[in-house]
């Protein structure tokens, strides 16, 4: 035994003179893959105008300051402002809607535009208030001409979102559209499909209804829009 040790030890100073030799006295260990894969996404992250300790934000003061110069895709070099978020952050309600169209990038706040006064107005009619509750958007920057998210903008910006509702910890979310959904609950499922359920996303519950802004386009949504509304109301104040 004691010589099968000695023949061992033997190996092992061989091996490290031979490192030495190589590379000097600076021990240099092969790195596990997801170490330099956390490393490189930190620079990454510098790079791309993020505070990389984002992740450990405890408020959403915190993170906003950590991420609102994010160029992590090409809407950060277009847009005029970055749109955090607004309301309040112990809300029990968070409505998420797709992105800024062109007056949020202007003014920097979610759903101010003709589908924000109609969102406004519709919260109201079911006792919501703008303030009281929380809302934001999938896409911090507006994609020009208000096209569709893109699943590459949806990967970058997806965890602020994901940050946003672990820090506010809510007890309902509304998707406003079809994308909030389909990122949360990583499905391709329509609307109309995903319409009508009650989702849990990590222990929250979630439920799907119409964009305002579609409403907008066509009015026989409305209605269906404030039943979902008033449903919201309902699950968050059941006992
Ligand atoms: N549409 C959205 O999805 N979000 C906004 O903030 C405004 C319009």
């Amino acid at each position: 035994m004691k010589e099968e040790i000695k023949k061992i030890l033997n190996e092992a100073k061989k091996y490290l003179q031979q490192q030495e030799s190589l590379f000097g006295d600076e021990v240099t260990l092969p790195k596990s893959e997801s170490e330099s894969e956390g490393k490189i996404q930190q620079v990454n992250e510098k790079e791309y105008g993020v505070d990389p300790t984002w992740v450990n934000s405890k408020t959403l003061d915190e993170l906003e300051s950590k991420i609102k110069n994010c160029v992590k895709c090409p809407l950060g070099k277009t847009r005029t402002n970055f749109v955090f978020g607004v309301g309040n952050p112990k809300s029990e309600i968070v409505f998420i809607g797709e992105a800024p169209g062109a007056e949020e990038d202007l003014q920097g706040e979610p759903f101010v535009g003709r589908a924000g006064q109609l969102l406004n107005h519709l919260l109201a009619s079911v006792g919501f208030r703008r303030d009281e509750v929380y809302i934001c958007n999938v896409l911090k920057c507006r994609p020009p001409g208000n096209r569709d998210p893109q699943p590459s903008e949806i990967e970058a910006c997806g965890p602020y979102l994901v940050k946003q509702l672990e820090i506010i910890k809510p007890k309902l979310i509304v998707s406003l559209g079809r994308f909030p959904a389909q990122m949360l609950l990583k499905t391709n499922a329509t609307l109309s499909s995903l319409r009508g359920q009650v989702y849990e996303w990590r222990g929250i519950k979630m439920i799907i209804t119409y964009h305002p802004a579609a409403v907008l386009r066509n009015q026989q949504w409305k209605r269906p829009l404030i039943e979902d509304l008033r449903k919201a109301r309902e699950i968050l104040y059941q006992k």
